[in-house]
């Protein structure tokens, strides 16, 4: 099974930054972008194909240079195990690991939203059976990761990740709460658009991708070097989820939608397993 969308992520809050990078401006990161944009889209005038992933070498995301690998792919037949595993049954995923409000004693604080979705391949077939993980900050924009310590407070009530199987038609649903931006050290005065962090998985260990989902109308979106790695706005438009009135529920949450497309033209934007930010 080929999977592929776009990726966008990475949560590793160790990156090795250079020191300098904290004086860097937003401006200069943000015409670092337009240059290297406004050059990408000349590029497609002239015939060249449309780039549907991130360029894994984006030098406003300062960190990405460490994120792939440098020396040349080798093929490698995967270990027996890797082919069996992981194995998923309805009884190793509980229906209630989607719902990331009932985790502890307590509500936690924030806005209550619903995720859901399809996930499909590239000629619209959903994808059953796949597991589909979530990780993501809080309402105050915080990870209860001991790294992240930036000055917002971590909920005792929200833990922030959460796992579902696809159904029958490659349905997917999350309830959870809706994070809010939060800073990084990619320079100066940089803050991240409100994501959640996608994993999903193939058949095997090898198939595994990694993206964000982002939510519509975030004003950050134009000042952040890693959802502008995607240089194609068509594919960074696909990894924004739609607010959804049908799965808004009465006196409860409010509701997004989104699919993720594995295959095909249309894939969703999938990033390397590094990190995440
Ligand atoms: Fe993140």
């Amino acid at each position: 099974m080929s999977t592929e969308t776009t990726a966008n992520e990475s949560f590793s809050d160790s990156p090795v930054l250079d020191p300098a990078a904290t004086t860097l401006s937003q401006e200069s990161i943000s015409q670092e972008i337009a240059d290297i944009h406004a050059a990408y889209r000349q590029s497609v005038v002239e015939g060249k194909k449309a780039e549907t992933q991130p360029r894994i070498d984006f030098a406003p995301y300062r960190s990405s240079l460490l994120r792939h690998p440098t020396k040349n792919l080798r093929h490698v037949d995967p270990e027996t195990i890797e082919l069996h595993s992981p194995a998923f049954g309805q009884r190793d995923v509980h229906a209630l690991e989607s719902d990331l409000t009932i985790q502890h004693n307590g509500e936690p604080i924030g806005e209550r939203i619903v995720v859901a979705g399809r996930v499909l391949d590239g000629d619209g077939r959903p994808v059953a059976g796949q597991l589909v993980e979530i990780w993501q900050a809080n309402a105050a924009g915080r990870y209860i990761h001991k790294r992240d310590q930036h000055p917002a407070p971590i909920d005792p009530n929200f833990t922030g990740v959460g796992r579902a199987i696809t159904g029958p038609n490659g349905e997917y649903s999350f309830t959870t709460i809706k994070p809010a931006p939060y800073p990084w050290k990619n320079h100066h005065n940089a803050w991240r658009p409100a994501h959640i962090h996608f994993s999903l998985f193939g058949t095997d260990f090898t198939q595994r991708m990694i993206t964000q989902m982002y939510f519509p109308g975030d004003p950050l979106f134009s000042l952040d070097p890693i959802y502008q790695a995607i240089t194609d706005k068509e594919a960074r438009d696909r990894l924004v989820a739609s607010y959804d009135h049908s799965l808004t529920t009465h006196e409860w949450a409010t509701g997004y939608n989104w699919d993720i497309v594995l295959t095909g033209a249309n894939r969703t934007w999938m990033e390397d397993e590094e990190g995440d930010h």
